[in-house]
């Protein structure tokens, strides 16, 4: 069996030792223009040619969540997409996101302004149940946060494509309930799969729904948020501010408003890295399985898009 290595801004050589250790019986080898053709290939976001020229592979195993990148690519009808489960992120996006709301919510931001200036104040505790925390996307990662937030005693709605059921969780499903879902949050947590149905999703309309001195906390994609919205909102005071881990262009350009805007915090795409040696596992474990024809986990709608 031979699997090609085609990952964008990865460092092949460790992914190379690694899956050679944990697929002992294949040929491991990155790819470069001309390569050998393989049997699966273990991706983020190659380029066209490698997808024309690799016409052989039976499936794409992406080493991430998101397969947007992947998705924009022509790809041949017949190949499967796999994307990664998990393998370590979810715990990480439950950290980062319980991070950025009790931050908001505990007003943290406002006492290390204070202590810059020497000051000792103290503020008025905020009422909990006056700060619903609306989770865009209930997979995966989205469960794993409304989860953790729970934990946390927030009131938490959730909004999926299709009807969700968690426990202590409002959960809202399709197109036809998103206003009453956007309208009932005071922070909006996005982890959808960017498609051609969630690009833009954060915009003026919907963004102006969500209760006044709303938070919003975009985890998933860049192109889920029209950043002159967001800008627009935040100036007007309809939104009280906004935590951004994932940006229209990577690296966010220097003179783009986000840097420096004093209700904005970003981060530079960090909140759930892939970890390489659950990674590993978690891919050689797939192609075992799809080499005898058993089930395998995170196949990839391309129809649907996520
Ligand atoms: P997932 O398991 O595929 O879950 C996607 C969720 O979004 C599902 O609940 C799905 O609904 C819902 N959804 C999809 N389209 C929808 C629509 N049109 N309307 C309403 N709900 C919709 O994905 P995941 O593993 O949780 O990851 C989510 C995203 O997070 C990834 O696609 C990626 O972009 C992003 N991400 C970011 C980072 C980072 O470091 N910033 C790391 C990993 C992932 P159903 O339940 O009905 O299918
Ligand atoms: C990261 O953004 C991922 O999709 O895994």
């Amino acid at each position: 069996m031979n699997i090609t290595f085609c990952c964008t801004d990865m460092k092949a050589e460790p992914w190379l030792v690694g899956l050679r250790a944990a697929l002992p019986q294949a040929k491991v080898s990155e790819w470069h223009p001309g390569a050998p053709q393989a049997d699966h290939a273990v991706v983020w976001a190659p380029p066209q040619r490698f997808v024309d020229e690799q016409r052989g592979l039976k499936a794409m195993f992406n080493t991430g969540a998101g397969v947007d990148a992947l998705l924009k690519l022509r790809l041949p009808p017949s190949i499967q997409i796999v994307r990664l489960d998990d393998a370590g992120m979810a715990v990480q996006m439950a950290e980062y996101v319980c991070h950025a709301v009790i931050r908001y919510f505990r007003e943290f931001d406002v006492y290390d302004a204070d202590v810059a200036q020497g000051q000792w104040a103290l503020r008025k505790p905020r009422v909990r149940k006056e700060f619903p925390v609306g989770v865009m996307g209930l997979g995966v990662l989205g469960e794993r946060v409304s989860r953790a937030l729970r934990q946390f005693e927030f009131p938490v709605r959730g909004w999926s494509r299709s009807p969700r059921s968690l426990e202590g969780v409002a959960c809202y499903a399709g197109p036809s309930a998103f206003r009453t879902f956007l309208s009932s949050s005071r922070v909006l947590v996005n982890l959808l799969p960017l498609t051609l149905d969630t690009s833009n999703i954060l915009n003026h309309d919907t963004l102006s729904l969500l209760r006044p001195g709303a938070y919003v906390i975009n985890v998933a994609r860049g192109a889920h948020l029209v950043d002159d919205d967001l800008l627009a909102l935040l100036d007007s005071g309809h939104l009280a501010g906004a935590t951004l881990d994932v940006f229209r262009t990577e690296p966010l350009p220097a003179a783009h408003p986000f840097w420096a805007h004093p209700k904005i915090t970003i981060t530079p795409h960090t909140s759930a890295r892939t970890l390489r040696e659950e990674s590993i596992a978690q891919i050689a474990g797939k192609i075992l399985a799809f080499e005898r024809g058993e089930p395998v986990g995170g196949l990839v709608d391309v129809a649907r898009g996520y």
